[in-house]
């Protein structure tokens, strides 16, 4: 199962474990519940306040994950997500490093979530 890492200027790094059967929550589900401080508002996929930089915290490639409609639309708004980031992330299964915290799914891999 994966560890997250979240990472704030202000505050200390935290790293969690996320507990079998949490392949159905978001990263912002996991954070709450660890009393992680991520901004948001909607937790729909609407407001784009949620916004992470999520990267990988070993030396294999991140897996690919789905992006909704709604947070392609939030992300190309608000300049985290190219033309080209989307064609890698829905051709080559390759995910964008900007991310919306209460629509991505984790999967099983060690990330790092930095968040403002
Ligand atoms: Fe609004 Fe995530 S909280 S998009």
């Amino acid at each position: 199962m994966p560890n997250i890492t979240f990472s704030n200027p202000t505050y200390r790094d935290k790293t969690v474990y996320a507990v079998s059967g949490s392949h159905t929550d978001t990263v912002l589900k996991i954070a709450r519940e660890n009393h992680i401080p991520i901004n948001f508002n909607c937790a729909d996929g609407e407001c784009g306040t949620c916004i992470v930089k999520v990267t990988s915290l070993s030396d294999k490639p991140r897996m690919g994950g789905f992006l909704t409609e709604k947070e392609k639309v939030v992300l190309k708004e608000h300049g985290k997500l190219s033309g080209e980031e989307l064609e890698r992330a829905e051709v080559g299964d390759q995910p964008p490093t900007w991310r919306l915290a209460c629509q991505m799914i984790v999967r099983d891999e060690d990330i790092l979530v930095e968040y403002t």
